[in-house]
């Protein structure tokens, strides 16, 4: 028998042996992997923590620099732009305005007819118009022509609903989403063009000089009367419903600010007074920048990575734009040093961008019990098609990371906006400080993709101004959603600094 058996049995036991070995020895390793990879989400974790010690830290900066950056020109990282914009619609506007809304790959085209304290908006229609890549990059001229062809088509598409002023040219509301220094409500040269445009040739012209003289050349009677950013759009666009809106926040693809100041505070200021004393300043704030917020270093290979490194960090930590991009280099750092996704590195993780912020949102909100949506969003976007339910955990809890720290900062940004109006209830110990709207109810005015659908990030920060403003002062503040504001606020500024309004 025997001694052939007995080698066999040997040697099976030796390889018995041997594969449990190596099965211990890999689950050791892939325990040792995974704690890796948790160790990667604590560190991150406690990087990017938001407590509300830090957060009122940043509401202090937010206030400082805000200071500085009206006192004068260059005074801080806040460029805190004026907008002429001295009187904001009231309910009373009548008649026929249009509106042109650019800001990205398309823009809109709007009119509206309105009626007046009873009749309020009679009709509004709008057309949305893509522009031709080749037009991103050519030439000033060309793009204008583009676009008021587009505009004097939809011009004369008007119906017989619609009553233009006898005599009197129509008359627009231009929102340009860009950096724009303006020379006074209906003029202003562009600083440089962002969001995938570059047209060398535009830089530094006046952009409603540019749109005039496209419509000349077209033979188009139409007066440019207010160009406005697309925070101060909303703003008007919501301040025609309810007056106690202050302040207006876009929180989209880019993210931006802008209030109703009193015009004594505006030291850099040089005009005559305004109509009403007050202004409404764009604060630009996606610059803002405080040594105080909580930077880790996927930001700051994010930010040297950009196309404009050093500039928007405030937004590269808030924004549509980037939060996709946050949870995409930290899940490369794990799948790189603790084989997160197995052995291979996805080849789409290495990609800029190629995780987007709503891809992050839909596995975040995934309430099924097996993470149904994650594993769909990392098959599609990443290519993998099996993942542990513990991976799927991980990959949320990270998308919560990044999105709470966002929404948390944008709340300390605003409570720091109502800080410098005295609306944050901090004038309540020493009254004198009360200078304005001690008591007051405030709303914020909100916009833009990022707060509309993703309700987690928008349950953060609701939840962050209240904790910051504290129960008795939170009862007087109210964020709201204001859909689409922008266009038809550029159209009710059109109307309430109307060329004709004293004639
Ligand atoms: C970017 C632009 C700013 C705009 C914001 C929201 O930050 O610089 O002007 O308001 O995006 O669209």
């Amino acid at each position: 028998m025997t001694r052939t058996v007995v080698i066999v049995a040997v040697a099976s036991a030796a390889v018995a042996c041997a594969a449990t070995a190596y099965l211990v020895s890999m689950r050791i390793r892939n325990r040792k992997y995974w704690n890796r990879s948790l160790a990667i989400l604590q560190e991150f974790q406690s990087e990017c923590t938001t407590s509300l010690f830090r957060l009122r830290q940043v509401v202090d900066a937010m206030t400082v620099e805000m200071h500085a950056g009206l006192a004068s020109e260059g005074g801080s990282k806040l460029k805190m732009l004026l907008t002429y914009v001295d009187n904001l619609p009231t309910g009373d506007e009548e008649g026929l305005y249009y509106a042109l809304d650019l800001g990205g790959t398309n823009f809109r085209v709007l009119r509206v007819q309105l009626g007046g304290p009873e009749g309020r908006v009679l009709r509004q229609e709008y057309e949305e118009v893509s522009i031709p890549s080749h037009l991103m990059v050519g030439s000033n001229e060309d793009l204008f022509d583009y676009i008021a062809l587009e505009l004097s088509r939809f011009v004369e598409s008007e119906g017989e609903n619609y009553h233009p002023k006898p005599g009197r040219d129509r008359e627009l509301g231009f929102t340009f989403s860009f950096p724009v220094k303006q020379t006074s409500i209906n003029s202003g040269y562009l600083i440089k063009w962002t969001k995938g445009f570059a047209i060398p040739d535009g830089v530094g012209k006046d952009v409603v000089q540019a749109l005039h003289d496209a419509m000349k050349r077209r033979g188009l009677a139409m007066r440019v009367t207010a160009l406005v950013n697309d925070t101060v759009g909303a703003l008007a666009g919501a301040r025609y419903w309810n007056e106690d809106v202050m302040v207006a926040v876009i929180l989209g693809t880019g993210t931006n600010a802008c209030y109703v100041e009193r015009a004594e505070a505006i030291t850099k200021y040089h005009g005559e007074s305004p109509r009403s004393g007050s202004m409404v300043i764009n604060m630009e704030w996606g610059n803002f920048w405080s040594s105080h917020l909580p930077r880790t270093i996927y930001d700051e290979d994010l930010d040297a990575e950009s196309l404009n490194p050093g500039e928007q960090g405030f937004e590269k930590m808030v924004s549509g734009m980037y939060l996709g991009d946050i949870v995409r280099r930290v899940l490369l750092k794990m799948a790189e040093d603790s084989f997160l996704f197995g052995t291979e590195v996805p080849a789409n993780l290495y990609k800029p961008n190629i995780l987007r912020t709503p891809d992050i949102s839909k596995m975040h909100q995934d309430e099924s019990a097996d993470l149904r949506e994650v594993a769909k969003v990392l098959k599609s976007i990443l290519g993998v098609s099996s993942t542990p339910l513990k991976v799927r955990m991980l990959v949320v809890e990270l998308c919560d990371l990044v999105a709470e720290r966002g929404a948390r900062l944008a709340a300390a940004g605003i409570v720091g906006i109502l800080k410098k109006i005295g609306r944050d209830g901090s004038c309540l110990s020493n009254r004198s400080k009360c200078d304005q709207g001690e008591g007051r109810h405030t709303t914020i005015a909100m916009d833009g993709g990022l707060y509309e659908h993703y309700p987690k990030f928008r349950k953060y920060l609701q939840e962050t101004v209240a904790h910051l403003l504290g129960e008795e002062i939170a009862a007087n503040v109210s964020v709201e959603l204001s859909k689409d504001g922008s266009g038809i606020g550029a159209a009710l500024l059109a109307a309430s600094h109307s060329q004709y309004v004293n004639t």
